[in-house]
C-alpha cells in the first residue's frame, strides 16, 4: 500500500482540527445563503474565513492534468449545474434554487474536503426530498465504515439508498482517500456491490461523496472544469472526510 495512506496519531489529530475548522466554515457561510446573494459574495466571504483561520483554500489554483488550474476557492453549483462548477461574477442566487457548495482546505500539507447542499428561502418539496436523500445516503454510507469493510459495502449503500426515493447516484465521479495530497487511493464509487472493492483499514482518511440526481446520471461539460446534468435536472452533493477506526469511524468534517 502507498505510503502515508495510514495516518498517525499527529496527522489524525491535524486533520480533527482542520475539519472542524472547515465544519466552522460552511456554519458561516449557511447563514448568509438566503434569496439575493451573489454566489462571489460565497466565495469572498469563504476566502475571509480562509484568511483569518490561516488555512489555505486547497482548490483555487489546484491543477489536475490538462485543465486549466481551478479559478476559485469553492465548488459552487445551483440547481441543474452539476461537480466543479465555479461561483462566477454576476450570479445572483434566488427563491428555491439549491446550491451546492464543495470545497477543500489544507494546512500543513494536510486536506480535508466535505459538500453541503442547502435551499434558498422555500423552494419544493421534491429539491427538500432530494436534498434529504442525499444526506441521509451519506450517513448511511458513512455507518458502514470501519477496518476490514470493503469500499464496495459504502458505495452499494450510497446507491441503494438514493434509487429506493427514485433518484439516481453519478456514475462518472467519485469518493476518494485524502490527506497530503487532496485525492488519493481508494476511490469511492456512489454504486457498486458490498463484495467489490479493497478493504478498509484503520487510519485512513476516506472522502464519502453522495453525489446523486434527480433525472438520468448523465452529465455534459459546459466548461473544461465545470459540468450539468444532460437532462436539465437537479444535482445535489453532499460530502465528509471520514477517519476510519478498528471499530467503526469518525467524522473530520
Ligand atoms: N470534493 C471535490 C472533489 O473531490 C473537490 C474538488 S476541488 C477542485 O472533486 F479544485 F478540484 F475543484
Ligand atoms: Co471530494
Amino acid at each position: 500500500m502507498q505510503k502515508g495512506l495510514i495516518k498517525t496519531e499527529e496527522e489524525i489529530i491535524f486533520m480533527r482540527k482542520l475539519g472542524k475548522t472547515l465544519s466552522g466554515i460552511f456554519g458561516e457561510l449557511e447563514i448568509i445563503i438566503t434569496p439575493g446573494i451573489k454566489a462571489y459574495d460565497l466565495e469572498d466571504k469563504f476566502l475571509e474565513l480562509c484568511n483569518k483561520e490561516k488555512v489555505i483554500p486547497s482548490c483555487k489554483g489546484y491543477k489536475e492534468g490538462l485543465l486549466p488550474p481551478f479559478p476559485t476557492g469553492l465548488c459552487m453549483s445551483i440547481n441543474q449545474q452539476s461537480v466543479h462548477c465555479f461561483p462566477r461574477k454576476g450570479v445572483t442566487l434566488k427563491e428555491g434554487d439549491i446550491v451546492n457548495i464543495d470545497t477543500v482546505i489544507s494546512s500543513n500539507g494536510l486536506h480535508v474536503d466535505s459538500a453541503h447542499c442547502y435551499h434558498v428561502g422555500k423552494t419544493t418539496d421534491k429539491r427538500l426530498k432530494l436534498i434529504e436523500t442525499s444526506k441521509n445516503a451519506l450517513y448511511s454510507a458513512i455507518s458502514k465504515v470501519k477496518a476490514s469493510t470493503k469500499i464496495g459495502s459504502i458505495s452499494q449503500t450510497l446507491q441503494k439508498t438514493v434509487e429506493k426515493e427514485g433518484f439516481n447516484v453519478l456514475k462518472d465521479y467519485e469518493g476518494h482517500g485524502i490527506g497530503y495530497s487532496m485525492h488519493e487511493f481508494p476511490e469511492i464509487p456512489c454504486y457498486g456491490n458490498k463484495h467489490d472493492g479493497p478493504k478498509l483499514k484503520a487510519g485512513m482518511t476516506i472522502c464519502i461523496e453522495s453525489l446523486i440526481c434527480e433525472g438520468d446520471d448523465q452529465v455534459i461539460n459546459t466548461s473544461e472544469w465545470e459540468t450539468e446534468m444532460a437532462d436539465g435536472k437537479d444535482f445535489c452533493i453532499f460530502e465528509h472526510t471520514v477517519l476510519v477506526t478498528k471499530n467503526g469511524f469518525e467524522i473530520l468534517t
